[in-house]
C-alpha cells in the first residue's frame, strides 16, 4: 500500500482548490515505462503528476495510476488540450477523450497547452474549459505559456482568470515580469523545465551553492523555485532523482544565496520556444 500522506506543501489556487507544490513531469517517458515510473514516483512522495495529450503516454499515466493503488482522492492530475482543438466542439471531445485515455473520471487541472495568438481561438478553447469545470469534470483551469496579453484577453472576454499558467521558468529564464502579473492577479506560477532541461549542471554559481549546502544542483535549483513560491514538475525516470528531486525542504537559500541565482537570469535564455510564434502542426 502507498502513504496516504506526503510531506510535499500543497499551494492554494485562486479557485479555493489545493495542488502539490512539487509534481512530476513525464514528457518524454515512453508510455510503455509508465507502468513502473508512476507507481515509483507516487511511492516517492509524488502526488502530481504532468502529462499532456501531445505526450502520446495519457494511457501509461493512466495505468501507472491503477497499478500505484493510490486514493484517487489523494493524487492530482494534469493534462493539456493541443493546439488543433481550440475550437468549441474539438476542445470538448479532446478534453473526453484524454479522460478516457487516462481512465479517470475528472482531471484536476486542465491547462491550455499554447494560445497560438496565429489560429487566435484560445478565448473559444477557454470557453469549453470553463463549461467543463463547471459540469464537474475539471477540478481547476488554467494556461500554459500565455503571455501578459493573452490573458488579459482570456479576464476580458470572459471575466475568468486562469488559476494557473505553466511556463518555461528557470535560473536561465526567470520571466520576472510575468510573475510579478501572477502574483498581481493571483495566478500560481508554475515552471515547465524547471531544472532548465539539464542546461545549468555547469554553472558555476549554482556549483559553488551546491558546495556551500551539501547538496545536488539540482537540488539548489528546485529549492530557489520552491523559495520564489513557484510549483514545479522535474521529470525524471529514475527514483534515485525523484527522491533527490524531493530531498529540498531540509535547508534554506539565504537571500545573498537568492540574489546570487538572480544574476544568471538571461533575457534570451530560452529554451523552448516563443509562445508568441510556436504553432504545431506547420499549416
Ligand atoms: N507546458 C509546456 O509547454 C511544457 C513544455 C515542456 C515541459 N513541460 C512539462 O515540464 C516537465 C519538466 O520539464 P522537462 O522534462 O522539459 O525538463 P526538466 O524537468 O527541467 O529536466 C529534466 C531532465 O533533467 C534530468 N534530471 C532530473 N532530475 C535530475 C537530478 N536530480 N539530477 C540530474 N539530472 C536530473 C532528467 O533526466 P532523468 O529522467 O534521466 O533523471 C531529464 O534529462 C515535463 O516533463 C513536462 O511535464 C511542459
Amino acid at each position: 500500500m502507498v502513504r496516504s500522506m506526503s510531506y510535499i506543501p500543497m499551494v492554494k489556487l485562486h479557485d479555493g482548490r489545493l495542488l502539490p507544490q512539487v509534481g512530476l513531469g513525464v514528457w518524454q517517458i515512453p508510455d510503455n515505462k509508465l507502468d513502473t515510473v508512476i507507481p515509483t514516483a507516487i511511492n516517492n512522495g509524488y502526488r502530481l503528476i504532468d502529462t499532456a495529450f501531445i505526450y502520446e503516454n495519457e494511457a501509461g499515466v493512466g495505468r501507472g495510476i491503477k497499478l500505484s493503488e493510490i486514493n484517487r482522492e489523494n493524487l492530482y492530475v494534469t493534462t493539456k488540450l493541443w493546439n488543433t482543438e481550440h475550437s468549441h466542439e474539438n476542445a470538448t471531445a479532446a478534453f473526453k477523450s484524454s479522460l478516457a485515455t487516462l481512465n479517470l473520471d475528472y482531471i484536476d487541472l486542465y491547462l491550455i497547452h499554447w494560445p497560438v495568438p496565429k489560429i487566435n481561438q484560445y478565448v473559444e478553447a477557454w470557453e469549453s474549459l470553463i463549461r467543463l469545470r463547471d459540469e464537474g469534470l475539471i477540478r481547476s483551469i488554467g494556461v500554459c505559456n500565455f503571455n501578459i496579453e493573452h490573458i488579459q484577453k482570456l479576464l476580458d472576454k470572459t471575466g475568468v482568470l486562469p488559476a494557473v499558467n505553466q511556463i518555461e521558468l528557470h535560473p536561465g529564464f526567470q520571466q520576472p515580469e510575468l510573475r510579478q502579473f501572477h502574483a498581481d492577479q493571483g495566478i500560481q506560477t508554475q515552471a515547465w523545465s524547471p531544472l532548465g532541461q539539464g542546461t545549468l549542471w555547469n554553472n558555476s554559481t549554482l556549483i559553488a551553492l551546491a558546495k556551500k549546502h551539501n547538496k545536488s544542483v539540482a537540488q539548489i535549483i528546485l529549492r530557489w523555485h520552491i523559495q520564489l513560491g513557484n510549483m514545479i514538475i522535474p521529470k525524471s525516470i529514475s527514483s534515485e532523482r525523484q527522491q533527490q528531486n524531493l530531498q529540498i525542504f531540509d535547508f534554506v537559500l539565504d537571500e545573498s544565496d537568492m540574489e546570487r541565482i538572480k544574476a544568471i537570469h538571461k533575457p534570451d535564455g530560452r529554451i523552448g520556444p516563443d509562445p508568441e510564434l510556436f504553432r504545431l502542426p506547420k499549416s
